[in-house]
């Protein structure tokens, strides 16, 4: 009975699979060929835990895409940030971004650390990004629920809505991934059939691109966790890794620019309180007492 059983199993894995994925890839959109595209990201291991299949995708030879991963952390918060960063670049380069020595970077500011109960300021992000600036036609990153709602992570849209504004001439599109329902992060690769259902919206009617890892993008998507990220591999992360639909399934939708309009209420919130802590450095220096 056992070896029947197996073998069904075997057969059908594979199967289904395939069916899932040619429900649900999208071919690669238009302007994904021949690009310079930066993945921005909170913490090493971001990138393979949430964003492989897309990043195994683009980062496919045929495309000729230039891959820059910005990590803004080193995820110091257990005082492992520089093993971190080393993970990171041996993650990007399973995950196939080339040259990853020279185009994965860790940006390890003390004013943006990674805590879940500090609120980067997105300012500062911006400012960063210009500094270390990379020419990039393309940004990824999370959207405003963050996957997680990790704070962190939350900051990175808006900062890269203004890093994109920053310079217009550019063009500078910016596609986020999408946050799904808890009951959905942990139906692996069946959530296919639920997206085929429900197929995504763009709420900015701009476009869509979801995209399903085969069998062997999964495989540098897991590895990039198992082999890169080995300090990050607790109990726990094999669950991930294992059942995760977003070691499987990404969909990602195109952001309006410049600043959706949530984050610019809070951009102007941001900036007063700036303004505010300013004016009140300058009035303590004029008056000591
Ligand atoms: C990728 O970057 C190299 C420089 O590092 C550049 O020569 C090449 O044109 C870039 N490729 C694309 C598609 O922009
Ligand atoms: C990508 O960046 C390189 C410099 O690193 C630049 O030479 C190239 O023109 C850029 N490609 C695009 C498509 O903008």
């Amino acid at each position: 009975m056992i070896l029947p059983f197996s073998l069904i199993v075997s057969l059908l894995i594979p199967i289904l699979w395939s069916f899932s994925q040619s429900i649900i890839n999208d071919p690669v959109p238009s302007g994904f060929r021949n690009q310079n595209i930066t993945f921005l990201i909170a913490h090493p291991d971001d990138e393979a835990m949430f964003f492989g299949p897309i990043l195994t995708k683009l980062s496919s030879k045929d495309l000729n895409n230039n891959i820059t991963i910005v990590s803004i952390s080193s995820g110091d918060f257990e005082g492992l940030g520089s093993i971190r960063e080393q993970e990171l670049v041996r993650s990007a380069e399973i995950l196939g971004v080339a040259e990853a020595k020279n185009r994965v970077l860790v940006v390890n500011d003390p004013d943006l650390p990674d805590s879940m109960s500090v609120e980067w300021d997105i300012f500062k992000i911006e400012k960063v990004l210009a500094e270390h600036y990379q020419p990039t036609n393309i940004i990824i990153t999370f959207d405003s629920k963050g996957i997680s709602d990790h704070l962190n992570h939350k900051s990175l849209l808006p900062a890269a809505s203004l890093w994109a504004a920053a310079d217009s001439k550019l063009h500078r599109s910016i596609w986020t991934v999408r946050s799904i329902p808890t009951w959905r992060k942990y139906i692996s690769y069946l959530d296919a059939f639920y997206l085929y259902l429900n197929p995504v919206k763009n709420p900015y009617g701009l476009r869509t691109y979801t995209v399903m890892s085969s069998y062997s993008q999964y495989t540098q998507t897991r590895d990039a966790m198992t082999v890169g990220h080995v300090s990050q591999m607790k109990w726990f992360r094999w669950g991930w890794i294992t059942l995760s639909r977003y070691m499987f399934i990404n969909d990602l939708v195109q952001v309006k620019g410049p600043i959706p309009i949530l984050s610019m209420k809070k951009a102007l919130k941001m900036m007063l309180e700036a303004e505010d802590k300013e004016s009140q450095k300058q009035n303590k220096k004029q008056n000591p007492f």
